[in-house]
């Protein structure tokens, strides 16, 4: 299946391994790794040893957004961008003691209307080859409310016949996160802390969690999946509402887990399979990012065990 993931701010990752590391002072990093970042691009790259055809599109610029072309491209990434004037931004993620992240991201680019316009025509154009569509993470500084809403509308097919249009899940925060559950026919990915954000409320438990995906659901959205860190996922949907909890693991790196498990649940939807074994694949693509050090799925084996691992169990 081909999936369109879209980074519409993208980042190049720079993950610094810091044990102890705390705020202040001179650290040494143990180990340094560089990614290719952005959100769109960990789906992507999570959806390929899933047995799905990714491509990436996102909004690049200068010697950064040329590091991220290449860099995709060398792990075997397909990439269709839009180039613009101005540099791509950096993200810092320092990994200290017991898999603690501290994440640093550098502001977006300023993208004039002609550049956005052009933005949502590749976007458009793109889709219509792709089954599925994510549009992963934060939008550029300045983008509207209504350009996000034209960018949904251009991935899911407006303007095509309703058996030619196609899904689009979004994984975004704050007033894009409003915006976006606002406009048919986006699907949601949220986090907690998203999720309280958005309603004001305390999201602790599965059942905080089922209550809140349930209001997303009542505000339009056809499906909202809700995730919990290591206390896992629910998702609600107009055939019912799952709650799916990992198995208790040593995380190392959970950043990329929210988008890994997007992958999962884009590659059981697109397979047909009903939400609940689409939640226990998307969960057990979350934790098997958690417990590796860079941003991706474990090897096959330990992925089995994990959706082996993972439980799942209808919420009425
Ligand atoms: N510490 C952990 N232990 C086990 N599983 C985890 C852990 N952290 C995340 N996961 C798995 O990954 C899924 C998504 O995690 P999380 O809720 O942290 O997403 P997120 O905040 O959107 O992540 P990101 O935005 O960094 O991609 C969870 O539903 C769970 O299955
Ligand atoms: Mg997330």
């Amino acid at each position: 299946m081909k999936v369109l993931c879209v980074t519409p701010n993208v980042a190049i990752d720079r993950t610094l391994t810091v044990p102890g590391f705390r705020e202040g002072g001179v650290w040494r990093a143990a180990h340094a790794h560089i990614a290719c970042g952005g959100k769109g691009i960990n789906v992507a790259r999570a959806l390929k040893p899933l047995g799905q055809d990714p491509l990436c599109a996102g909004i690049l610029a200068g010697h950064g957004g040329r590091l991220v072309a290449d860099a995709a491209a060398a792990e075997g990434l397909a990439g269709r961008w839009t180039w613009v004037a101005g540099e791509t931004r950096t993200s810092f993620i320092i990994v200290g003691e017991h898999g603690r992240a501290t994440v640093v991201n550098e502001p977006g680019l300023a993208l004039t209307d002609a550049d956005w316009r052009r933005f949502i025509a590749d976007i458009r154009q793109l889709a219509g080859g792709c089954a599925a569509v994510a549009i992963s993470g934060s939008l550029p500084p300045g983008v509207s409310d209504g350009a996000l809403r034209e960018l949904i509308a251009a991935a899911a097919g407006d303007g095509q016949h309703a058996d030619e249009r196609r899904p689009v899940w979004v994984d975004t925060s704050g007033e894009a996160l409003a915006t976006a559950i606002a406009t048919r026919p986006a699907d949601i990915k949220v986090n907690a802390d998203e999720a309280a954000a958005l309603l004001g409320w305390k999201i602790a438990t599965p059942t905080d969690a089922l209550q809140a995906a349930r209001e997303i659901r009542r505000r339009g959205p056809a499906r909202v999946a809700l995730t919990l860190g290591d206390r896992g996922a629910v998702i609600a949907t107009d055939r019912g509402d799952w709650h799916a909890w990992p198995p208790r693991l040593h995380a190392v790196n959970p950043v990329g887990s929210g988008d890994c498990f997007l992958a999962g649940l884009i590659s059981g939807l697109g397979a047909g399979v009903t939400p609940e074994e689409a939640l226990r694949l998307a969960t057990a693509c979350g934790t098997g990012n958690a417990i590796e050090v860079h941003i991706g799925l474990p090897d096959p084996t330990k992925l089995t065990w994990l959706l082996v691992g993972t439980q799942v169990r209808q919420v009425a």
